[in-house]
């Protein structure tokens, strides 16, 4: 077994030491359970990003051998919007210092990187010369953003493949029109949360829920739950102010919606 292959099966967490990624310790490690698992499932595969940053979420499949190709598509706007109402900014955001970032941090194993800078509404999946087998979701954070990405996504995905999203509990909605795509065109999928806001969709005959490390995190299924619930709490608190809660408590008594018999 090699040395990468004894990391990646124990999820370490040093795989994302060398560049900076914009997600906690728990879905850095859902991200390489499911790295784990599909290269349990293929000698070989091809991943694509939306939204590369920095590189840090690239970072783990630098030196997977069995990580054959790497797309990373990025907009690079210099502001973005996000459904929690906020415009993000990503300052000195640009593909020549990720590539340097990731150079530095695996020298010799940047060939198979292709970036495109664009966006999925605009790109043609034609780009993308080879089948993907794991596609990531990161890129703009709005319902509208998630669902054309996985649909990009879906496009370029092999017959089974597995398209995970980062920040479930910001683009939850965007997540919910996907699974109604595919139920609407009858494309067999599995889908779940993994901790903490992970999302996977398992799209054809993908098993990756089998492998241990993801049926474990799938099991304690309250990371997520609570860490999702808890995330959008300030919401809750925010409409049980006054005179927000004076109004909701008036319009539950004239709808009568706080009455049963
Ligand atoms: C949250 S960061 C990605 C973080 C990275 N995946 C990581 O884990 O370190 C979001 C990225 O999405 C990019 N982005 C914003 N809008 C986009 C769009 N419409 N299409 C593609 N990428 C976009 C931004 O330029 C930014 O680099």
């Amino acid at each position: 077994m090699s040395d990468f292959d004894e990391r990646i099966k124990n999820l370490d967490l040093t795989l994302f030491d060398k560049i900076e990624s914009q997600s906690v310790p728990e879905d850095r490690e859902s991200l390489l359970a499911c790295q784990f698992a599909v290269r349990e499932l293929r000698s070989e595969y091809n991943y694509l990003e939306i939204g590369s940053y920095l590189g840090g979420s690239i970072q783990p499949y630098l030196p997977d051998d069995r990580c054959k190709r790497i797309y990373s598509i990025d907009k690079r706007p210099s502001r973005q919007p996000d459904e929690r109402g906020v415009d993000y900014q990503y300052l000195n955001n640009s593909t020549a210092r990720m590539l340097e970032l990731l150079r530095e941090a695996a020298p010799g194993k940047t060939d198979k990187i292709t970036t495109i800078d664009g966006d999925s509404g605009t790109i043609d999946p034609a780009q993308i010369s080879e089948k993907i087998q794991l596609c990531f979701i990161d890129g703009e954070h709005t319902d509208e953003a998630a669902s054309r990405d996985f649909r990009f996504c879906l496009d370029v995905l092999d017959e089974n493949g597995l398209i995970v999203f980062h920040d479930a509990a910001v683009t939850y909605n965007g997540i919910a029109d996907c699974i109604e795509f595919l139920k609407k065109r009858e494309i067999r999928f599995r889908a779940y949360n993994l901790p903490t806001i992970v999302f996977a969709i398992e799209i054809g005959d993908f098993p990756v829920h089998k492998s241990p490390p993801v049926l474990e995190r799938l099991l304690n299924n309250h990371v997520g739950y609570l860490f999702s619930l808890q995330s959008n709490d300030q919401y809750r608190q925010f409409t049980n102010k006054a005179p927000f809660k004076l109004y909701r408590r008036f319009m539950t008594w004239r709808k009568g919606l706080n009455k049963f018999e």
